[in-house]
């Protein structure tokens, strides 16, 4: 049977003039499921006219695409080419296999073994800050990140010149989402474009001093790394892959911590449970070695990134005619899968709005279900390629968070959530913190 054209797909259309938009900026999963009452192929308009797949098997034709069917750069180009031009994320092959060839060489386990290390002194040195009493943790976490990237991407000491990238780095991620899309004083894209400017000249500064010897932080990392013929990166090419880097580590890692923080705090046995395993570990500061007794904090990791993944859905857009469902998606077509979505399917996971570490453990494994069903870090090719180093930073900061405090929210408390375009607190998630 010959597919349904393209028109023939049903279409959501949302209110008269905006669309779906407003109700996917305020609840995407709710998004989703309204969508998904018309099939798993369905036209609605956001921020132009998509066709949104849905479900496991939809995840994989989009992400593993063999064929060639879906282009990253056409999903991702209009968020982010304008401050982060040359980004990994938004090339396809060739160019994409090249680059992320050599840019592995900066994931090695040598390079990562040094990354955790450096981690350590810096999470210790900015929770020695930490008062008790309470406090909005979603600006401390995101200061705490930034305070690792600069130390372990840049190789820079805490002090002004970290904290006059950190504030660049703040307006260049803004940009990213910024609403207005020209770069027109006083708003968002302005302020990017300009502080973009800044942290190409600060990189390039130091690229000479990089280049000269290996250093163990990324920034050196990349200036050396390899692909399997020797082929490196230019100087422009490692300046916009730091930038980009730094942009795809930082939201996403200080919004997993925040909501294991919500999660942790709202459930203290399972808080008191990773407690146990911290303080079961002999250092003070988590080492590479460290890493496999962190289990029961990877299944709560796992499990925070199940419910709020920091990207809701992912952006491609149709590079050839193909189908799915049933229904012809002709090339040029805007399309998005929904992660939020898949990882509430009742048909997946066992009583999904609940709060269930043990859902990640062997035992149960309910991510193994499909091989798609659990994707915070996307699928395929473009697969984040900071998963480890995630993993890793997340790994370090609970660790030590852990073995010094206790923390609570007030009884019934529940956070209130913006999950587009990256999950955070609208209220900052204030923690009432009680040093050990
Ligand atoms: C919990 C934290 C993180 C989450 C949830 C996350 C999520 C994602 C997702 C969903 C993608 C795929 C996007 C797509 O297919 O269009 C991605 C790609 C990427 N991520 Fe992450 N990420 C995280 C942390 C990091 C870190 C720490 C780094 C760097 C150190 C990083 C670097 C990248 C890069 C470079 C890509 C593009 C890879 C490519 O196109 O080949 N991410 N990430």
């Amino acid at each position: 049977m010959s597919a349904i054209p393209y028109e023939g797909i049903p279409l959501v259309k949302g209110l008269p003039l905006v669309g779906n938009l407003p109700k996917f900026l305020r609840d995407p999963l709710a998004n989703a499921r309204s969508l998904e009452v018309h099939g798993n192929v369905v036209r609605s308009r956001t921020f132009f006219e998509t066709v949104t797949l849905l479900g496991p098997d939809a995840n994989q034709f989009v992400l593993h695409d063999r064929e060639g069917n879906f282009s990253s750069r056409g999903g991702w180009y209009y968020w982010i080419d304008a401050v982060f031009p040359g980004a990994i994320m938004a090339m396809d092959d060739p160019a994409h296999k090249h680059h992320r060839r050599i840019m592995q060489g900066a994931f090695k386990r040598s390079a990562m073994e040094r990354y955790v290390a450096d981690m350590g002194p810096v999470i210790a040195d900015v929770l020695s800050g930490w008062p008790s009493g309470t406090m909005a943790v979603f600006p401390q976490i995101k200061a705490l990140t930034l305070n690792i990237a600069a130390r372990v991407f840049m190789g820079m000491a805490l002090g002004p010149e970290a904290d006059r990238m950190n504030r660049a780095f703040i307006d260049t991620v803004e940009a990213s989402l910024a609403l207005i899309r020209r770069p027109l004083p006083p708003f968002g894209m302005w302020r990017g474009v300009r502080a973009r400017r800044w942290l190409v000249e600060l990189m390039r500064s130091k690229l000479a001093d990089k280049r000269a010897a290996e250093g163990p932080d990324l920034f050196s990392q990349l200036c050396h790394a390899r692909g399997e013929d020797g082929e490196r990166f230019s100087d422009d090419e490692v300046v916009n892959h730091m930038i980009f880097l730094m942009m795809a580590a930082h939201d996403t890692t200080t919004s997993t911590l925040t909501t294991m923080f919500y999660c942790l705090a709202r459930h203290p046995e399972w808080q008191d449970r990773l407690r146990q395993d911290a303080l079961a570990l002999p250092n003070p500061q988590l080492g590479f070695a460290d890493l496999a007794g962190c289990e029961r904090t990877e299944w709560v990791m796992k499990e925070s990134l199940r419910m709020y993944p920091p990207l809701t859905s992912i952006p491609r857009k149709a590079a050839r005619d193909c189908s799915f469902g049933g229904f012809q998606i002709p090339r040029g077509t805007p399309v998005g899968i929904s992660p939020i979505h898949t990882h509430h399917m009742p048909s997946l996971w066992t009583d999904p709005h609940r709060f269930d570490p043990e859902r990640f453990s062997p035992g149960r494994a309910e991510h193994r279900r499909h091989a798609y069903a659990y994707l915070p870090f996307g699928g395929g090719a473009h697969l984040c390629i900071g998963q480890h180093f995630a993993d890793m930073e997340v790994k370090s900061v609970m660790h030590q968070v852990l073995r010094r405090f206790r923390f609570s929210v007030p009884e019934g408390y529940r956070m209130p959530y913006q999950l587009v375009p990256i999950a955070k607190p609208r209220d900052g998630l204030p923690i009432t913190l009680q040093a050990l």
